[in-house]
């Protein structure tokens, strides 16, 4: 279908219209194809996103935004040197960190300030765009190198141009003003690229980013600048790294990366540069409209996770791909990043395999690797982790021996400003459309409010209230202007989930591509579903095994001491934390005696935070039996080992929800309890 998406949707006369319109040009596309010509136009998504603002978090999601507001992230502009107030005032240097800490923190605090409606961070957001903005030279250049003799590069601009473009999604008002800024930078950089100039080694790799960007003009604000938008988006593509090749079968790497050449740039390998890549080929279907580009991307998703996936939802690389041990490593931005690839492929492919991965990552890897308040964060979280601290020797082959340890800015700084994009863009993304704007789709299950306005003017408002993933019932109550289709996605792990409408009797979800579909009428309509899950066992390296429930993967919380190991001067709350194991992990579980406790919390409330030890009020326990199993270095589990033998009684231990576990064991050895 080689037309470029419709915003615009109007009933009566004018959609008929429309139609013939939309016929004739589809008709003279398919001459054109006949003459040999390739397609005008960008290809339609599966999905469209609604703009920043429309989806609100409810509930224990709304209060995990509130505990990231509260911690590091919504405080770093306070006292952090990368992105200070003080340092811009001072001297410039907030503004010179826009390659990338500055471009990094603007694109995650704008939708954290506007999902929590707090009026510091979006005060704060404001003066980075208008300063940006103001210092535009008059070659259309953006960012620190403005009257400098800096070499330009193009790419740490991109997370700025995320950010810009949120901030107008949330605010129409600064449209002009942005988009005329960006079409200046865009018709700057389409001459640098083909002067050969703007490219270095990290920016080849990020080219999607900026396509994306790009895409965004081209579908709502192209201003006549059709042809050059997707000259500048191809000139992108072809001067930089070939994910198409990359994510190809036999190129694909099938272990840790660090014994194995690469046909491609190196970087093509490096775990940040995957996650933003796993874009790159749904962009470029836009304007290829290749359905091989579709299908690389898919396959590709699929290979990474095949060799490097982990039973928290993401893959392992600590700095390059890691392989499929529990003791490598997985480094925080990938995991935000990922999410956020995850939720453009679902928009672009509409494959609901793409969204069940991104709420498990969501639930379960992104609050692992932070403490429960979001003070303090890792650069690199284990699958089995035994201890948090300075280790000497570690086990990452390119990280040091600091990246495990919850703290201001571990081993490097990026994650500390890169972070805060993680909820709430998982936010931003629960819901979208039908490319036809007539229908709403619920995608990321949890508690949320929506309001907005389908195609031909239905004012539509949906709130759903649930303690998701810490439940397994939804109440979704929609009130529309006019009759519609709603879907639900009905993750891949439920089973015997259910169905109730306006009170009448249950009945058994019966989901299309992941969706189920609800007629509603005009008026309110009230939706209970039920969706349970069975407890499912993964295979996982040496025999071992791990849990899951639902979206929730399950670990042994080890019990665990703390020491302060350093403070920040002018922030204290902003420490660095060593975790040290005092209790014993070296156990063998029988997954035949894997039991589910589900629990009602008291007064219908999480506990705020819910991601720390203890707190979630759904646990699964296990038969256990103490065993024999190594520390290799100092200190990291050694492999488990495989079929062990009982060193002592058997006994039970209580499993938790990986994400509110610091230190673990998420990959068992097995044994049979007699
Ligand atoms: C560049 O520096 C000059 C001299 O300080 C100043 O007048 C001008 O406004 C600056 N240009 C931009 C785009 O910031
Ligand atoms: C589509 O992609 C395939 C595989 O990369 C390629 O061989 C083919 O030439 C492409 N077709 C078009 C029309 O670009
Ligand atoms: C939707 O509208 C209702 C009623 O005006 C309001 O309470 C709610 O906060 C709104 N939600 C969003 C996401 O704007
Ligand atoms: C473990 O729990 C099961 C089920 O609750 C119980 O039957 C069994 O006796 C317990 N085993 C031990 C060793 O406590």
């Amino acid at each position: 279908m080689p037309l470029a998406v419709v915003q615009d949707s109007t009933n009566g006369p004018l959609t008929m219209l429309w139609g013939l319109l939309v016929s004739f040009l589809a008709s003279l596309t398919a001459r054109s194809a006949v003459n040999g010509q390739s397609p005008t136009g960008l290809a339609p998504k599966a999905f469209l996103s609604l703009p920043l603002g429309t989806i609100k978090p409810a509930g224990w999601l709304h209060d995990q935004l509130i505990v990231q507001t509260n911690g590091l992230a919504g405080h770093e502009h306070e006292f952090y040197h990368y992105v200070s107030q003080s340092d811009w005032i001072g001297g410039n240097s907030y503004y010179s960190s826009l390659e990338e800490a500055g471009s990094y923190w603007f694109n995650g605090m704008i939708p954290t300030g506007v999902l929590v409606n707090d009026p510091t961070i979006q005060t704060q957001v404001q003066q980075f765009l208008d300063y940006v903005l103001d210092h535009q030279d008059s070659t259309g250049w953006l960012g620190p190198e403005v009257n400098t003799t800096k070499p330009r590069y193009l790419w740490g601009r991109y997370p700025f141009f995320f950010g810009a473009i949120q901030m107008v999604e949330a605010n129409p008002a600064l449209t002009d003003r942005v988009v005329t800024a960006l079409h200046k930078f865009v018709s700057l950089a389409n001459t640098m690229l083909h002067d050969g100039e703007g490219l270095e080694d990290w920016a080849k790799t990020r080219w999607e980013d900026f396509v994306m960007v790009l895409q965004w003009l081209y579908d709502f604000h192209p201003n006549g600048q059709e042809d050059l938008l997707v000259d500048t988006m191809k000139m992108l593509k072809w001067s930089g790294d070939p994910w198409e090749d990359v994510f190809k079968e036999e190129y694909f790497p099938k272990s840790a990366v660090e014994n194995l050449p690469n046909p491609f740039p190196v970087l093509t390998w490096h775990g940040v540069n995957m996650a933003e890549g796993l874009k790159a080929l749904p962009a470029t279907y836009r304007f290829t409209h290749n359905q091989s580009d579709l299908d690389a991307a898919s396959k590709g998703w699929d290979l990474l996770f095949q060799y490097h996936g982990r039973p928290s939802g993401i893959y392992a690389a600590d700095e390059y791909l890691a392989g499929l041990e529990a003791d490598r490593g997985t480094e925080l931005c990938l995991v935000v990043e990922t999410m956020f690839s995850g939720s453009y492929l679902y928009q672009v492919i509409g494959d609901p395999k793409f969204a069940d991965r991104v709420e498990r990552i969501t639930y379960n890897a992104l609050p692992a690797t932070l403490t429960g308040d979001m003070w303090s964060r890792q650069y690199l979280q284990q699958q089995n982790q035994i201890a948090a601290k300075n280790m000497t020797p570690n086990p990452f082959p390119n990280d040091g021996p600091y990246s495990n340890v919850f703290g201001l800015e571990p081993n490097y700084p990026c994650c500390t400003v890169n972070h805060p994009q993680g909820w709430p863009k998982f936010i931003s993304n629960a819901f979208v459309t039908t490319p036809d704007q007539k229908s709403l789709v619920h995608v990321y299950l949890g508690p949320y409010s929506v309001n907005t306005t389908l195609a031909g003017g239905n004012k539509v408002s949906v709130t759903v209230d649930t303690l998701y993933p810490f439940s397994d019932t939804l109440t979704t109550t929609i009130t529309a202007k006019n009759a519609f289709t709603y879907h639900v996605r009905i993750p891949s792990w439920v089973s015997k989930g259910t169905i109730a409408i306006n009170g009448a009797a249950p009945k058994s979800v019966s989901p299309k591509n992941g969706l189920h579909a609800v007629s509603v009428k005009a008026g309110t309509t009230k939706v209970v579903l039920d969706l349970p899950s069975d407890i499912t066992i993964e295979s996982r390296p040496h025999g071992s095994v791990a849990v899951h429930r639902g979206p929730l993967h399950y670990a042994y919380d080890i019990a665990r001491s703390q020491k302060v190991l350093t403070a920040n001067a002018q922030e204290p709350r902003a420490v660095d934390l060593e975790f040290d194991a005092t209790g014993r992990w070296q156990y063998a579980i029988d997954p035949d005696t894997l039991t589910f406790h589900g629990s009602t919390p008291s007064g219908g409330n999480l506990p705020s935070p819910v991601f720390d030890s203890g707190l979630p009020p759904f646990t699964i326990t296990a038969t256990a039996c103490p065993i024999d199993w190594e520390v290799a270095g100092d200190t990291f589990a050694a492999v488990p080992p495989t079929n062990p033998a009982c060193t002592g009684e058997a006994t039970n231990i209580t499993l938790w929800p990986f994400g509110a576990t610091k230190l673990r064991i998420g990959e068992f050895p097995t044994f049979k309890a007699t």
